[in-house]
């Protein structure tokens, strides 16, 4: 059995407390929210406004923003437990070498509003010693993920990897629909194309997988596009990535 306390009520939080509730070698020993009410999930543990001084559990979960990692982390009184932070760019040193330290960062994206598999997750662990590796290794086995031991720089590059994979191609999506909604098209037409693109990577390389007319050195419809584009800033984005695929694939 490992004792787990969560820390935070956003996105991770939320679905981690889900999973370490249901999982049958975890007890989930507490859950701290500094605004309570912001928990909206019904789980078999205490929530609590605050950590206190007697931390009972074997780990403490910070799952709050990057930026109040550090912080939190001092503000904290030393004590027996693994203090672990769930974030992709957060040195694992920023937090207080008082206590013993690591990294349970989930590889997904997560929202509240939409459901995830938990076990689907990789879990990047780090941390400085064996033994608590051992821990965050059993504490992913609990939880049914698979779990990769990553050092922080590498976490950074996984990180940067991730913004372009998720954060930039879910920003390609919103312009794609300002376009469809400027003609009153339906953005649901495209999500066939969506899935296929995200499917083709599984068996393919990015590299193998690109068609389109940067690739095909297509002049006429990369300037009839750009010329269709009313916003300047979709316009660079277009040109940049059109050169970044030409570049890539030597056109
Ligand atoms: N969402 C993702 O897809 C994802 C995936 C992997 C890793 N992560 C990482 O997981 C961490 C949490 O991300 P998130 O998406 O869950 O963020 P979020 O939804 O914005 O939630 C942030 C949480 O941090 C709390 N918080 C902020 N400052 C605090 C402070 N000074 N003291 C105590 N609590 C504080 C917030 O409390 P209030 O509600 O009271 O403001 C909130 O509960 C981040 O390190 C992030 O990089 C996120």
């Amino acid at each position: 059995m490992i004792s787990v306390t969560l820390v935070g009520s956003g996105n991770v939080a939320h679905h981690l407390a889900q999973a370490l509730d249901l999982a049958p070698e975890v007890q989930f020993d507490l859950w701290v929210a500094r605004n309570p009410k912001a928990v909206d999930l019904k789980v078999n543990t205490i929530v609590s406004d605050g950590l206190g001084d007697a931390i009972k559990s074997q780990i403490v979960i910070l799952a709050i923003s990057d930026d109040a990692i550090a912080e939190f982390s001092a503000s904290m009184s030393p004590s027996d437990t693994l203090l672990v932070h769930t974030s992709g760019s957060v040195n694992l040193h920023d937090m207080d070498k008082k206590h013993s330290r690591g990294v349970f960062y989930p590889l997904q994206t997560l929202s509240k509003k939409r459901s995830v598999d938990f076990s689907t997750i990789p879990i990047c662990i780090e941390a400085l010693e064996r033994k608590d590796l051992d821990l965050l290794q059993s504490l992913a086995q609990s939880l049914g993920c698979s779990s990769k031991i990553i050092s922080s720089e590498q976490r950074l590059a996984l990180h940067l990897a991730a913004v372009f994979v998720n954060n930039f191609s879910n920003q390609m999506y919103r312009i794609a629909h300002e376009i469809t909604d400027s003609e009153r098209l339906d953005f649901d037409l495209l999500k066939p194309l969506i899935l296929e693109t995200a499917a083709k990577v599984q068996y393919l390389s990015p590299f193998q997988a690109q068609t389109g007319p940067a690739l095909r050195k297509d002049r006429k419809t990369i300037k009839r596009h750009l010329k269709q584009l009313a916003n300047e800033n979709h316009r660079l984005i277009y040109e940049i990535l059109t050169k970044s695929i030409q570049q890539t694939h030597g056109k």
